[in-house]
């Protein structure tokens, strides 16, 4: 028995004018049954006379918003032949018009490029976003926009893969009318009005206009700052030459062999496992989808130093009044000084209009008064790092706070549970983990203590969203996900140094791997002194010797980092890390003293300990259920810590290189494998088949 192939498009007619109607929800993806309903629809266009035109449209909430990047790993002939569709709408015999709305992305903007005109509504989004998931537009787009919009114009697109406005796109004639009011009535009409058009036009027969050699030499060197050590870019930029050189034809045939080139690079695999995983992360299981949230109105936030000033941004931005607490007039004003100095850079920059500043300033009560923070509807804590004084923070808010309010401490080690014992309606409390600067990290660790209600939990994930932040829900320990694992990193960091890596060395390592910073320059960016006070009372509480590290002596010597202009590294600019020789000089009295015999340690090696630390905590961590997922953690590594995207954070990373031979470098490195990791290696396992089986359950 054959069954029918699979029609994803509805067809009607509007007199002389064919619809083709896309219905593949959510988003119109350009997946399996897309085609197929396509080519029926232009061959009953094709074979009807008195069809004189078709106009493809999008079902729902928008036009196709891209390939169908879960058939990326499909064999070619099962994958859907966008290609295909593109060569026919090309060559169509009679006027199509792509009627866009929501987003025109990817393969669907490349889809409306074929097409022979191009309509929209107001407010609608196109652009070539493929560069993001570490391809390129592989269905001509890279040939026809540059004949659309001009070279430039198509570079910036897809280089930057940013959308632009309809209204933009009107004005750059990338679309041919916008449309005011009903999209589907509008796109009829101008199908009608172009039925006697003759010869029609087509884009692949139109000359890319605008390119010089200056403009490529310029768009490659521009890559090393925006996209170091990513592949798709480059082959973007050469395609876009190639289509002001060459034919149409052999520009459209290398496109295909690039495309297939980039999508099967472990860069694309990277990428893709991020966007992915970057939506899961929003899925909690076992949580309702309907549980009842909380409204949020307006915030309070206790502390309007750099962290609570950065979290009252956030709330500003989108429109919700703060009140902010401090204890002093001083600190207060302090505070609400660099929130205002930070927008008016914004401002200054171009990026914000000074009405929006005073707009965002308007938005922010100051107050010495904790009860002026009665009427929240969420209270976050962003004081220093102490548990007693969070206790009394949150008892005092308990009295405070009215009933139902979220309750949340800022704390990015502290046992939630126990601040939330502080008062009496510990399901109203959580942890938000904002990242530092915390205006501009994109990451929210939401930390779900033992008596979170399921309630407060999903309103703080509604919430991240609206403040436009990538919320993933972790467990109560110390440190959380990502803070405990950079724990192990920075151990492991030191030791490395200990038996003779220079500090530089340990970095560059981790800046071959595409880190903006190695773990040298974070500690000294963080300030040393932080650590250095954590771990001298840790050995005071276990009644151990007074620790005397190499870093230990590094702050004792007064070298607290870049706030000291002095620290592992020296800072004679104030911000560039320059090698000290101070600490070739500490390290080597140290190594002398403890009897520590220097030995190198290679870049490679370097590579391997560090990551591994953190994939090994990494596992660790999974196998407590403080993470819910792997794929959760590479998202906190990439949003929070600048782990390189296409590499799809640590244990993606970890997955590429096969853990079984993860585990033998960490047994090699004298470190011990977690037992989860131990356990997938042995099975032949990844962390994505872990992940994979969880969800199955
Ligand atoms: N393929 C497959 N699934 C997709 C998809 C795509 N292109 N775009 C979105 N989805 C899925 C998401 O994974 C999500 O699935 P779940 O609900 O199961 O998690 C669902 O659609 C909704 O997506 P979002 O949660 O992201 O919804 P949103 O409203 O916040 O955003 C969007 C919508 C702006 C379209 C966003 O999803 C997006 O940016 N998508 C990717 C667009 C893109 O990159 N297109 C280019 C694809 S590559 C290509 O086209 C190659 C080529 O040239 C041949």
């Amino acid at each position: 028995m054959t069954s029918e192939p699979k029609n994803l498009v509805d067809q009607s007619r509007e007199g002389e004018v064919l619809v083709l109607t896309i219905q593949n929800p959510p988003v119109n993806a350009f997946g399996v049954g897309v085609p197929e309903g396509l080519h029926a629809g232009l061959d009953v266009a094709e074979a009807d006379d008195t069809i004189r035109a078709v106009v493809i449209i999008g079902g729902g909430r928008t036009f196709v918003a891209g390939a169908d990047i879960r058939t990326f790993d499909l064999p070619r002939e099962q994958s859907p032949d966008l290609r295909g569709t593109v060569d026919r709408l090309d060559q169509f015999s009679k006027p199509v018009v792509a009627a866009i709305h929501g987003t025109a992305l990817g393969g669907g903007l490349e889809l409306a490029l074929a097409c022979t005109y191009r309509v929209a509504v107001a407010g609608a989004q196109l652009g070539l976003p493929e560069v993001k998931l570490g391809v390129l537009p592989g269905a001509g787009g890279t040939q026809r926009l540059p004949r659309v919009v001009g070279v430039q114009k198509a570079l910036e697109m897809m280089v930057s893969g940013n959308p632009i406005r309809a209204e933009e796109a009107d004005q750059i004639s990338l679309i041919d009318e916008l449309i005011d009011g009903d999209l589907l009535t509008g796109a009829v009409a101008f199908a009608r009005a172009h039925v006697d058009v003759t010869p029609l036009p087509r884009v692949s027969e139109k000359a890319a206009e605008g390119g010089s050699p200056e403009l490529f030499v310029a768009a490659r060197a521009g890559l090393g700052k925006t996209h170091k050590g990513q592949l798709s870019p480059g082959l973007i930029v050469d395609l876009a030459e190639m289509a002001t050189q060459v034919p149409f034809a052999e520009g459209y045939a290398a496109e295909g062999q690039l495309f297939m080139r980039a999508k099967d690079s472990v860069q694309s695999r990277g990428l893709r496992h991020i966007f992915f995983a970057e939506r899961e992360a929003g899925k909690i299981p076992g949580l309702d989808k309907n549980t009842p949230q909380t409204e949020i109105k307006s915030a309070g936030i206790i502390g309007a130093g750099t962290m609570g000033g950065g979290i009252a941004m956030n709330f500003l931005n989108v429109g919700i009044p703060v009140t902010i607490v401090e204890t002093t007039q001083e600190a207060l004003d302090r505070g609400l000084g660099v929130v205002r100095k930070n927008y008016e850079n914004t401002a200054k920059k171009g990026r914000m209009t000074q009405g929006d500043v005073e707009k965002r300033m308007g938005l922010l009560t100051p107050t010495l008064k904790m009860e002026d923070l009665k009427d929240a509807d969420i209270i976050i804590e962003a004081v220093f790092e102490n548990m007693d004084v969070k206790k009394e923070i949150f008892g005092k808010l308990d009295a405070i706070a009215k009933p139902g309010a979220i309750l949340a401490s800022n704390t990015s080690t502290l046992d939630v549970n126990e601040i939330a014992s502080a008062t009496k309606r510990p399901e109203s409390v959580i942890g938000l983990h904002f990242f530092s600067p915390a205006n501009v990290m994109r990451l929210l660790e939401i930390v779900r203590a033992e008596k979170t209600s399921d309630s407060v939990l999903a309103t703080g994930m509604a919430l991240a969203k609206r403040i436009k932040k990538i919320g993933v829900v972790v467990g109560v320990c110390d440190g959380f996900v990502g803070n405990r694992m950079v724990h192990r990193y920075g151990d492991e960091a030191r030791k490395m140094v200990e038996e003779g890596a220079r500090p530089q060395d340990a970095d560059a390592a981790m800046h071959k791997l595409g880190l903006p910073m190695g773990p040298f320059e974070m500690s000294d960016m963080a300030g040393l002194d932080v650590g250095y006070l954590i771990r001298q009372h840790q050995a005071k509480v276990a009644g151990q010797p007074k620790p005397d590290g190499w870093l230990d002596r590094i702050v004792e010597a007064g070298r607290k980092g870049q706030k000291t202009q002095a620290g592992i590294y020296d800072y004679p600019d104030g911000r560039k890390p320059v090698p000290a020789a101070s600490t070739d000089e500490l390290l080597s009295t140290f190594r002398s003293e403890k009897g520590l015999t220097s030995r190198e340690v290679g870049q490679d090696e370097a590579t391997k300990r560090l990551t591994y630390s953190l994939v090994n905590e990494g596992a660790q961590i999974l196998d407590e259920g403080i993470a819910q997922r792997a794929s959760d953690i590479d998202v906190i590594y990439v949003y929070g810590y600048g782990f390189p995207a296409y590499r799809g954070g640590p244990m993606k990373y970890a997955d590429e290189q096969g853990l079984k031979s993860v585990v033998a470098d960490l047994e090699q490195y004298g470190q011990t494998p977690a037992p989860l990791l131990k356990r997938l290696a042995d099975d032949g396992k990844t962390f994505a088949d872990w992940d994979r089986e969880k969800a199955r359950g």
